[in-house]
Formats: structure tokens, sequence, C-alpha cells
């Protein structure tokens, strides 16, 4: 891994094991993107970058000449606004003449050991000798704006951040109308993809892929939160690219706000991709003298196709964005309440699902919404964080002591960022919702949303949190969001700051977040926001697991997992076997299938476990003391997706292989069965040249066959039924 400058060409080359990044100042001083792919040794690449001959009509820099440089066909390594780029921009700032023209060129750069911190925000971190930064300082010299671009390049993967900061130096206010983290200029892209991943509540993350065509392919959120309805991701793949062969690059936001992705082809065949804020109600004024940082954007590039492109994700987020002792911890099983009794429960219902777990091997009750205040079903209470001891005699302590006397830890579920309209909270401070004077303020789920970006809702929530914390052993938190934010204005801010607001709540969110976690640094935090309505990376910096759908329908769960685990690791996924038939689809899936299913992420169950037959708790049994023996293959390993939900809809198979390939643990799924006896599933990643015990049938065969010739499977398997098989290399 290095980061090098050749001062004589004025070119940067950007370095990871297997990656090259290049970029050059041109004589302007115009920052020019020339190459980012495969690792090449050259970098002597300017002969890359694009000289007009004949376009007189393009506006270009010199006067006169034949030969000229113009920002509308070169790649440009940050585009800008207004000044003859009539591409996406990826900065528009007013400055005090009040236009929105923007225009950046080169001061100066450092390059140094390590990655420094994005204060108050989310971002992947290394240690000095995993990672290089490079800072490239730039000045649009008529607004006064100093523009810092930086990149990290990890050692060990193909993998770069990019983020900027943007410095107001003149002596007056400038708003920024639009900043991206990261904009990615491609020389030719006519023979391009585009990915991404789309849903909705009970059904996120399904994987889209399209032709990149001429003009803007975008996807974002505008709801506050990353959204069920696009992840904050976006990949560009060559056409042939396949899940385990081909170019692809992934760009991911770690952001969990308003965001926008889009790929652009231009006329000439070139793309430019960008990742960032939404600039659709964002826009932020910088006074003399501050600062505005962007999210991270993470750039994952692989010539391994898809399949190569998530593993990065996976190492890198595991390893150096998911933080505290739960990184690396084996998680508990849990078992959670919500869909055994929604609100209805009291100690005695939640303290007997508890025993019969523990018998089971299960290791964690989690208590989900309803313990507090008048809360009896979602129309009121959120915002009241006190125990409501009519339902819970004797309040929590005794619980959580009962729970914990069956060897068991407690967890608990809040809803910080709402309050409900029937609620006392709102009652004593309907100023600290968000909302607009004068206009009707949206109601969702019978609930506002709070103003996060207000440190006294942050502090009333803090202190809330910690008396139930403090009160009663409690090891794990999950964190719900159930709305969109609407009418988005705080009491507290000038009217020319009320487009910061939603950004400024994303700030407030990380800002109570990173407080809780200094507070109780043992936490197991779990995200959730209806289900996986705010999978992102800048949750995973502070929650190692996220709930992934509201949707527990093993078959559902094929599709959206799948989609999930573009980005996001096993050890990511909050999965759990529920109640068959299923509560939010009405499907029949065996026990046996549920669990399968539910072991490709954080696993637990979320059904009343006090009514299953004697038959069903064996398989439970059975189900937790294989967890444990597949933890670290799962949770550690490579995922090497073998077939895809989508292909032809009849069947899903994925497996994870140990990073020394000395184990691999395989699941096969059939959606729809047909006539065909057997199945060949051709296994991935294994050593070639090591032989390997397959422990289901006691073939001992080289990793070569099992990939090239694959399992044979002769069983007549029936719609959703599943099947595992384990691994193990004998030499
Ligand atoms: C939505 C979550 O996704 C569910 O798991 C559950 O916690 C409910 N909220 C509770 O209101």
């Amino acid at each position: 891994m290095s980061i090098q400058y050749y001062s004589d060409s004025k070119i940067f080359k950007l370095d990871s094991q297997n990656t090259s990044y290049v970029l050059q100042v041109e004589s302007h001083g115009y920052l020019l993107h020339l190459y980012y792919g495969a690792l090449i040794p050259d970098a002597e690449l300017g002969y890359l970058s694009y000289t007009c001959y004949h376009q007189h009509h393009m506006p270009r820099v010199e006067m006169e000449g034949p030969v000229y440089f113009s920002k509308d066909v070169n790649r440009m390594e940050y585009s800008c606004n207004g000044c003859g780029d009539f591409r996406g921009s990826a900065l528009s700032i007013v400055g005090s003449i009040g236009t929105a023209d923007t225009d950046i060129q080169y001061v100066s750069h450092k390059i140094y050991e390590g990655k420094p911190k994005i204060e108050g925000q989310p971002a992947t971190y290394a240690e000095e000798n995993e990672a290089q930064t490079l800072e490239i300082l730039c000045k649009d010299h008529v607004s006064g704006a100093e523009v810092t671009l930086f990149y990290t390049v990890f050692s060990n993967y193909g993998a770069m951040t990019r983020h900027v900061a943007v410095r107001n130096t003149s002596d007056s206010a400038m708003n920024i109308q639009r900043v991206f983290s990261t904009c990615l200029d491609f020389h030719d892209a006519r023979d391009m993809d585009v990915i991404h991943l789309y849903g909705n509540w009970g059904r996120e993350q399904r994987f889209e892929r399209t032709s990149l065509l001429h003009g803007t392919q975008s996807v974002g959120s505008k709801r506050g939160g990353s959204s069920h309805m696009h992840n904050p991701f976006i990949a560009i793949c060559s056409h042939d690219a396949t899940e385990e062969f081909g170019d692809v690059y992934g760009i991911n936001l770690v952001y969990t706000g308003n965001f926008m992705a889009s790929a652009e082809m231009d006329c000439d065949g070139g793309a430019r991709v960008l990742m960032g804020i939404n600039p659709d109600g964002f826009s932020w004024c910088l006074e003399a003298g501050e600062v505005f940082y962007t999210p991270e954007a993470v750039m994952v590039y692989s010539n391994e196709g898809l399949g190569g492109m998530s593993r990065i994700f996976h190492r890198l987020y595991r390893n150096n964005l998911c933080r505290g002792p739960w990184k690396n911890k084996k998680r508990p099983i849990l078992i959670n309440n919500w869909e055994a009794t929604y609100f209805d429960f009291n100690e005695e219902k939640l303290y007997d699902i508890a025993k019969t777990a523990s018998e089971l091997g299960i290791e964690m009750l989690v208590m989900d919404d309803g313990w507090f205040g008048s809360r009896n079903s979602s129309e009121s209470a959120l915002g009241d964080w006190f125990v409501n001891e009519e339902k819970l005699k004797g309040g929590l302590g005794k619980l959580t002591e009962h729970v914990n006397a069956l060897g068991m830890k407690f967890g608990i579920w809040f809803e910080p960022e709402m309050v409900s309209r029937d609620s006392e909270l709102f009652r004593t401070h309907p100023e600290w919702a968000l909302q607009t004077p004068g206009r009707h303020m949206s109601i969702a789920r019978h609930q506002y949303v709070l103003d996060m970006s207000r440190q006294d809702v942050r502090d009333y929530l803090f202190d809330c949190i910690k008396k139930v914390l403090d009160n009663a052993n409690i090891a794990y938190v999950k964190w719900d969001f159930n709305r969109s934010l609407t009418e988005v204005g705080s009491a507290l801010l000038e009217n020319k700051r009320q487009q910061e607001v939603f950004h400024r709540y994303v700030l407030g969110l990380y800002d109570l977040l990173e407080k809780l976690l200094n507070a109780y640094p043992d936490l197991l935090l779990e995200g959730c926001a209806s289900g996986g309505g705010r999978f992102d990376p800048a949750w995973l910096y502070y929650a190692p697991q996220i709930w992934t759908s509201d949707d527990t329908d093993a078959i559902e769960r094929l599709d959206i997992q799948y989609g999930t685990s573009m980005c996001y690791p096993s050890s990511a996924m909050g999965s759990h076997v529920s109640a068959c038939p299923n509560h939010q689809i009405g499907r029949n899936t065996s026990l046996q299938t549920r669990g399968d299913v539910a072991m490709a992420g954080t696993f637990g169950y979320e059904l009343d476990i006090t009514k299953l037959s004697d038959e069903e708790k064996e398989i439970v049994r059975k189900q937790c003391a294989d967890y444990h023996k597949y933890y670290d293959v799962i949770h550690y390993g490579d995922l090497y997706r073998l077939i895809s939900p989508w292909k032809d809809r009849t069947r899903c198979a994925w497996s994870y292989v140990s990073e020394d390939k000395s184990e691999a643990f395989v699941t096969y799924v059939v959606i729809r069965c047909d006539i065909h006896e057997r199945y060949y599933l051709r296994l991935a990643g294994l050593d070639p040249n090591r032989r390997y015990l397959n422990e289901t049938t006691g073939q001992i065969l080289s990793g070569s066959t099992w990939m090239n010739a694959g399992i044979c499977i002769q069983e007549r398997l029936q719609d959703f039924t599943s099947r595992t098989f384990h691994f193990v290399a004998v030499d």
C-alpha cells in the first residue's frame, strides 16, 4: 500500500494491495480523475485526460489556441457547479456575491499514515499501519471556500474512503447548496450496469441491476432516515460481471439520513457517480471561519465480481467500522417477545417465555415495545420512558433479576427519537417535536418526531434511558425508529438555518448514541427502523447488529438477506425464527428452514416458545447448539453467494468459508421444487488443492471437485425445505 505524489507530472497514485486510484493536477490547477481499478504499476496516466481540438462551443479555460482544456469533457475529480462542467455537480456554494457558480483549484496536499476522524460523525477507522491518507486542499478564490478532499486507502482491502471538508475563509457567511462525499468519473461506461437496493417496509434491500443509460439514474432518501426504499449503496459494474468475475465498483455512504446516489452517463459515454447528502432539503449556512464536514463514502473495487466486492465490505465493516466489545464477541442468542405477545404481556408471561427459552439454550430475553408509560397499543406513551408497574409488577429490577437467575441476559426496546401525540412528554413539551409554525403536523403511527438537533431533547432522552439502565441489569438495547420526518422545522433555529435541520437531526442522533455508548461501553445495541429502514454503515459504528426486516418469513428473508449481504456482513443482520404460519404473510415453513435462514445473521427467536411441541423444542435445542458450532465460520468467514433467489426463483444457496479455508458452511433452500430429482450445487471459495470432508455424507473430495462438480443433492425436496452442509479440510 502506498500513496505517491509524482511532482513532475503532478500525479497522485493511491495503491492498496489490489487497487490503484490515480488523479492529476492539470496545468490550470484543476484536479482530473485518471484511473480507478485493478492495481497497475505505472503512474504516467496523464495521456488518459481528454483534450479538445474542435468543439469550440465548449466552455474552455484558455482564451486562444487550437488545443484546449474543457471541464465539460474531462473526468473531473470533484465536480463544481456553473463553471463549464454541465454534468452533476458535487459542490455548489453561494458566496457573498450571490451566484452559485463554484470553482476549485489545487493549493497543496499532505500524505500521512493512518486515518483522521470526522468530528461528530461515524466513519471507518484504522491504525497507523493499516491505512494511509491523502488530503488535497483546494480553493475557490471568488467565494473564499477552502475545500479539502480526504482519501484514505486501506492496506489490506481493495477499499478506500472519501469525505470532504469546506472551510469558509471569507469574512462573510456562505451557503453550501450541495456537497457530496464522493464524485467518481469513468472514462468509458458504455458497457456498464448500475446496481442498487430498493424496497419498502417488510421487503427491504431488493437487488436491482440495469444497464447504465444516457442521462442520470439516481436513488436516494428524503425521509430523514436512510430508508427502506433505497439503501445508501450503489454499484457500477461491467456488463459481464457476475457473482465471482468482473469489475465492480461499490459505494456505500456512512450516513443514516437523507442521501443521494446518482450515476450519470454523459453523451460521450463517460459516467459520473455521486454519493452524499441529498441536496434536496439541504443547505448549510457556513459562517466565516467555520468548517463543514461531509459524511464518509466507502468505495470498494473488486475484479472478482459482486461476491468479491461484498467480501471486502464485510471485512472492512467487521474490522474497521464496528467498535466496542461486541465487535468480535459472540452475540447472545436472543428471544424477543414482540411477535409472541405484541403489547399484551406482563412479567409472568415474559418470565415463562424466558424460562422455556433458557432450557433450550437461548441466552437473552428482549422485552420489546409496551413496557413503559400507558403504552398498550401504538397509540400512546412514546416519550414517557418510565416502567409501567401495572404491567410489570415488582418493576424492571425484579423481572431482570428473575431472568438473570435463569442464566439469561436481559434486553429492552426503546424508540427514543419519537413522541406519541398522546403522551405526557408531548403535553409538556409540544415544541420538542419537529414542526413548521402554521402548518399541520403530519402524524404517522400516532407519533411525531422529536427534534434531535436540540440539546435539551437529547439530554432528556439520555436521562430517561440512563434511569432505566441504572436500575436494572440490562445488557442490550433495541433502538427503534418507526416513521419518517415531515415538517422538518426546529423551534430553536433561525429561519436561514431551517434547511439544516435534517442534517442537524442526524448529527444530534450521533451525539446521543455516542454519549450512551461512552456511559455504557458494554451495552449491545441493535439498530432498528420498522425493520431495515436504517440499515446503513453509520448505524454499524454504534450498533454491531441491525434488525433486517419486520418480515420474518424465511422465504421472504432470502431476498431481503441476499440483498443486504451486498454490503453488510452476517454479523450485522438481525435474523429471527418466528411463528408458523408467519405473521406477516401467512406462509407455512418448517422450523428447520426458519432456523437455517435465520442462522445467516445474528440469530434469535421471536415467537411464543412456550407453545412449541416437545419435538419442536428439540429442534430449537439443536439449532442453538449449531449456532455455537458454526458461529465463527458464519460470522467471521467469507460469504459466497451460490444461487441467487432472483435468478429463477426456485432455489437459493450461500456459503461461508473460514479465512484460512479450513472450513465451510453451506445453506441450500428450495423455493419451488420441480420434477428434477437432483441438483448439483457447486461451491466456491475453497482451496482447490485441499481435501474436504462433507460431514453430512461422509464424502471426502478435493476443494476443486466440490467447486467444479459440486454437491449432488438427490433428495426430492419440497417447496421451502432447506439443507445445510458442513465441510472441513482433512489435510
Ligand atoms: C418495529 C420493529 O421493527 C418491530 O420489531 C417492533 O419492535 C415494533 N416496531 C414495536 O413497535
